[in-house]
């Protein structure tokens, strides 16, 4: 099995009053496993809906979305929730922390439901550079670390795939590098696939895979030849 991700055709559409807002519309990719993807375009363009569908927290209204071999689009919504929870590692642009966890607790709070422990939330906050930090409230934490502690709650059950939309949206520009660079990093460690979407081409081109969307279309693949 080479493929993790194939999509054939995917669809999503809204309906906005008497409009149909056509988000996604005929997507074909195919993604394999341990790649570093950058999905980028204004904003607008479906980089969140596709996403979405890539981490069965939505379902295309055409097409169709293989994943590690199963199609996602015939599971029942329980076998949804296992694959999110297990296989799919979510980080976003406002870091969702707990504000009242400090940043320890906030990645043992998503590994005590399957009995991890603290040791291993710091040892997870190690790997994102703020083993100093495991005390602090996420107030006391810069965006940046802020964000850090939030890949370190993503990565809590090795995750086949991190998905990561506008990680970087809230952090200056060199913060913003860093975090693309920590995930590649972590990507490569772990094995994990990492898929980012971000509107700014240029922490775009640190990506060796680049996907373009415009307008809910792919407006181009580009993948960097290796050195
Ligand atoms: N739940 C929704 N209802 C209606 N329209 C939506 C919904 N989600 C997204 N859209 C529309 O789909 C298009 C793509 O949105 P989105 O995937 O959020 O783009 P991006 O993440 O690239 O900014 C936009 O026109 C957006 O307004
Ligand atoms: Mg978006």
């Amino acid at each position: 099995m080479s493929v993790l991700y194939e999509l054939s055709g995917v669809a999503r559409y809204f309906q906005r009053g008497p409009t149909t807002v056509r988000a996604l519309d005929d997507v074909s990719l195919e993604i394999e496993p341990g790649e570093f993807v950058a999905l980028e375009g204004p904003s607008g363009s479906g980089k969140t809906t596709l996403l979405q569908i890539l981490g069965a927290l939505d379902r295309p209204s055409a097409g169709t979305v293989t994943f590690d071999g199963s199609d996602l689009v015939k599971q029942p919504d329980s076998e949804l929730a296992e694959l999110r929870l297990h296989s799919f590692g979510f980080v976003f642009q406002q870091f969702n922390l707990i504000p009242t966890l400090t940043a320890v607790e906030n990645v043992e709070a998503k590994l005590a439901p399957a009995g991890g422990t603290r040791g291993r939330a710091l040892e997870l906050l190690a790997e994102v550079g703020l083993a100093e930090r495991a005390d602090h409230l996420p107030a006391h934490l810069s965006g940046g670390e802020q964000q850090r502690v939030a890949i370190a709650r993503a990565l809590s059950f090795e995750p086949r795939v991190v998905l990561a939309d506008e990680p970087t949206g809230n952090l200056d520009s060199a913060t913003g590098g860093e975090i693309i660079d920590l995930l590649a990093n972590l990507a490569a460690e772990h094995g994990s696939t990492v898929i980012v979407a971000t509107h700014d081409a240029s922490l775009a081109a640190r990506a060796p895979r680049r996907v373009a969307m415009r307008d809910g279309k792919l407006a181009g693949n580009v993948r960097a030849v290796p050195a």
